[in-house]
């Protein structure tokens, strides 16, 4: 494979993202397949806060999306990341890592407060997220959620993500 760049998403994009999340997310064991549709409501609702793509010079490899949360201590400049996705034949070669590495680069120049998501934290926790039991978000096991502080206090309370997630 060629060298991997990232940039934010072109509106010739959309189909190759939402075939790419597909394919990212089929045999995983914690998803209901809803992924796709999600970003492309994000996009629709006008919540794709970030929306960047990994390219390898011929097609679309990964992807990461970002949107507004509301937490409900009244913290603000929060996103949650996710989902992010790369092509199964691409995986474990520094794609997702790009990509993470960029989205939170790119929220500390617009002077975010921080970042949550759902995943796994032995993958998370190489970028600083960690769980904290002050801030909850119902559902998945509580490990599972965490977040990273870009700028101020570390927020308490409960988070809420964009409408598209449901
Ligand atoms: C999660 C994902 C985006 C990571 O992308 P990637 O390009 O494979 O990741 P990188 O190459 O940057 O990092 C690979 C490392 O992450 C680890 N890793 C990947 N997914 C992991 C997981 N679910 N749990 C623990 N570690 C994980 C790999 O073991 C590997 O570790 P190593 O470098 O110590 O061998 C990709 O695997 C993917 O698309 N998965 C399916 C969709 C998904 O589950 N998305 C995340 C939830 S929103």
């Amino acid at each position: 494979m060629s060298a991997v760049t990232i940039r934010p998403e072109r509106g010739s994009d959309h189909s190759e993202i939402h075939a790419l999340t597909e394919a990212a997310f089929r045999d995983m064991e914690h998803s209901d397949g809803s992924e796709p549709r999600i970003v492309d409501n994000l996009r629709a609702d006008g919540d794709l806060t970030l929306s960047l793509v990994a390219e390898d010079g011929e097609r679309i490899v990964g992807h990461l999306a970002l949107s507004p949360v509301t937490i409900s201590d009244g913290s603000r400049g929060w996103y949650g990341l996710g989902p992010v996705s790369v092509l199964p034949e691409c995986q474990r070669q520094g794609i997702g890592g790009k990509l993470i590495t960029r989205a939170i680069a790119d929220l500390r120049l617009r002077e975010a407060g921080g970042i949550v998501l759902l995943g796994a934290p032995a993958y998370y926790a190489r970028f600083g997220f960690e769980h904290d039991p002050a801030l909850t978000h119902p559902g998945p096991p509580p490990e599972y959620f965490q977040r990273l502080v870009l700028d101020g206090s570390a927020p308490s309370g409960v988070v809420r993500y964009a409408k598209a997630f449901g």
